[in-house]
This record gives structure tokens, sequence and C-alpha cells, in this order.
């Protein structure tokens, strides 16, 4: 029996469901010689922004039980260098491009989705939300209903395609943030970002990072985020696109069945840079085995799933 792998939403077809997370796949063809792009349901790229961006000072990546801490700080090149040098050399690469954009302001965001609405190589936009909002009263734009909103609609009011936005997990209620951005326009949103962490040298009673607190990714949080995709999939008609832990075939069934349309791969491809082909071929061959004949049959599949009153689960867990 053959399967079929491919999904569709946001009115683009995808060949199947994994794509690779932001910032852990270079911007496009750094990991060409150990994967085919074109094995991938879509690269996605690192986080893009206005101008150039150095990043944090190092150390800016530390690793944890079953996870790492970064704190990166959205290194790249700018708008005007992914332009001229990296799109270009992804056409033809044999999959969907996904561009990641963040952006400090308002203005900001729109000048990039205005930048590359034009783009004829790019299926869609990822809204990184997780970046610090100089403006709109300093909260950032991840955590805050009103911040993720605007952002949401400047993006929409100057883009054509299609927006992922994608939320933070630094949040009391990752489901009102959805709402919100559902609300402003977004064809779809990815969940999750990273967690904020932190990890000690107690030697040198020092912070392992340079900005003593950073993201935490890979299996340590994958729970987390499997309950969060769960909770924003009920919460919003719009399609959701998975990350966090994702490490074999078995993780991303399990986020489709939360409700996940597709499922991102970061860390992963730092411990095995091979490993995101190997999911999409053991994908095949598991739900073949178990007789699932489409992996569209699995979305939101989860059976009978005992109500879950979100805002009081915390209360409601016995520990
Ligand atoms: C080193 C590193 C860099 C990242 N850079 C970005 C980035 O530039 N933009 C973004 O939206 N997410 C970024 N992320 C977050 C990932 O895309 C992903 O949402 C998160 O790591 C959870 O997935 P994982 O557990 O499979 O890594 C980064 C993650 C890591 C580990």
């Amino acid at each position: 029996m053959a399967v079929d792998l491919s999904v569709s939403f946001a009115g683009v077809q995808f060949a199947n469901p994994v794509f690779s997370a932001s910032g852990t796949y270079g911007h496009g063809l750094e990991m060409s010689h150990f994967v085919s792009p074109a094995k991938l349901g879509a690269l996605v790229g690192k986080t893009v922004t206005r101008r150039p961006r150095p990043g944090n000072a190092p150390p800016r990546m530390a690793e944890t039980p079953s996870g790492m801490l970064n704190s990166i700080g959205l290194e790249n090149r700018g708008i005007e260098h992914y332009r001229k040098e990296v799109l270009p050399t992804l056409r033809g690469c044999g999959t969907r491009v996904i561009s990641n954009i963040g952006a400090e302001s308002i203005d900001d965001f729109a000048f990039l989705a205005e930048q590359l609405d034009s783009e004829d190589g790019v299926s869609a936009l990822e809204v990184n939300l997780s970046c610090p909002n100089v403006g709109g009263g300093k909260l950032p734009f991840s955590t805050d209903c009103r911040n993720a909103e605007a952002a949401i609609r400047a993006v929409r009011e100057r883009t054509r395609k299609p927006i992922l936005a994608k939320l933070s997990p630094n949040v009391t209620s990752i489901a009102e943030i959805a709402r919100a951005v559902e609300a402003a326009g977004a064809d779809g949103i990815t969940a999750i970002n990273t967690l904020l962490g932190m990890a000690i040298d107690w030697r040198r009673r020092a912070p392992m990072l340079s900005t003593t607190v950073g993201g935490l990714s890979g299996p340590a949080i994958k729970p987390v985020a499997l309950r969060m995709v769960f909770e924003v999939a009920r919460a919003v008609r719009i399609p959701v696109v998975a990350a966090g832990g994702v490490r074999c075939a078995d993780d991303v069934a399990e986020f489709l069945v939360a409700g996940a349309s597709a499922v991102q791969v970061g860390t992963w491809n730092f411990v095995d840079p091979t490993g995101i082909g190997t999911i999409v071929d053991d994908l095949e061959r598991i739900l073949e085995a178990a007789r699932v004949a489409s992996v569209r049959s699995l979305i939101g599949s989860l059976r009978s799933p005992a109500p879950v009153r979100f805002e009081q689960a915390d209360a409601l867990v016995e520990r």
C-alpha cells in the first residue's frame, strides 16, 4: 500500500509534512550535502531581519539534558543579502521555501513582508513573533495579544503570500495569542518557539550563556509542544505547524494526531544532520505498517480526548 504523504494548507501543496525548523538548517542549501532538500516538505529559513544583526556574544549555545539552550540573537545578514544572495540559490531546490522574518517594530515587519511579496520562489512567510518590540510598551510581540495582532496585521496588509505566525510558548495562554493572530489574518500558526531556560556552571558561579537566559529546545520540550499544539489546534480554525523536540517519525505522527498539519525538525539536525531525511522515510514505513493510507487522515485524529479546560488545567493536574 502506497502511503500518501502530501499535505496541503493555506493554498499550498507540500510533498510531505516534514519541514526544517527556522535557525537549525541554515538559510537553505547549507545542509544539502547531508540531505537533498527535495526530500523535505519545506525548507524554513532562519529569521531574516531588515538590517544585518551580529547576534549575541558567545557562548550562545549550551547542551542540557535531552535538549539545548541557545541565545543566538537572530544573527543574519539582513533582507538585502537574503534577496540577492540566498533566494536565487534556492530556485529549483526541489521543495517549498518558507521565509522566516523577524523585526523589532511594526514598520520593519511591514517592510520585510513587502520585500518578499514579489519573490516567486517563496511559498509562504513565517513570522517570528519572538522578537523584542522596541515600541508598543516594550512587551514583545509574542507575549501580548495586541502586539502579536498588530504585527500580523501589518504583514497581512503588505503581502498576498500565506502567513504562518510563529508563537512563543512563554505565555500564560497560547490559545489567546493564537486567536489574536488568526483574527489579524494569519493563514496558519507555527507552535512552538523555544522555552525560556537557563544553565549554570556552579564552579565558576557563572551562567553558561553570555545572555544568562536562553531558549530551550530538543526532546526535553516535546511534551510541552505537544500540549500546546493540541491546545492551539482546538482554539483556531487555521492549520497548525508543530515544532518542538522532534527526533523520529513517531514524534511526527504524534504531532499530526494532536492536530498539526505539518511538523518541523529543529535541534535534531545538530544531533544527526541526515536525520530529517530518515524521518521522512520512516514516516512512510510506519504509516504503511499501521495501515494508514494518508498523512491527512491522521491530522487531529486523537480519539475521544477528555475535555480539557486549559485555563484551569494547572489547578486540575494532581501532583
Ligand atoms: C540554534 C537555534 C536557532 C534558532 N533560530 C531560530 C530563528 O532564527 N527563528 C525562529 O523562528 N526560530 C529559531 N529557533 C527555534 C526553532 O525553529 C524551533 O522552533 C525550536 O527550536 C523548537 O524545535 P526543536 O525542539 O525541534 O529544536 C532556533 C532554534 C535553535 C536550536
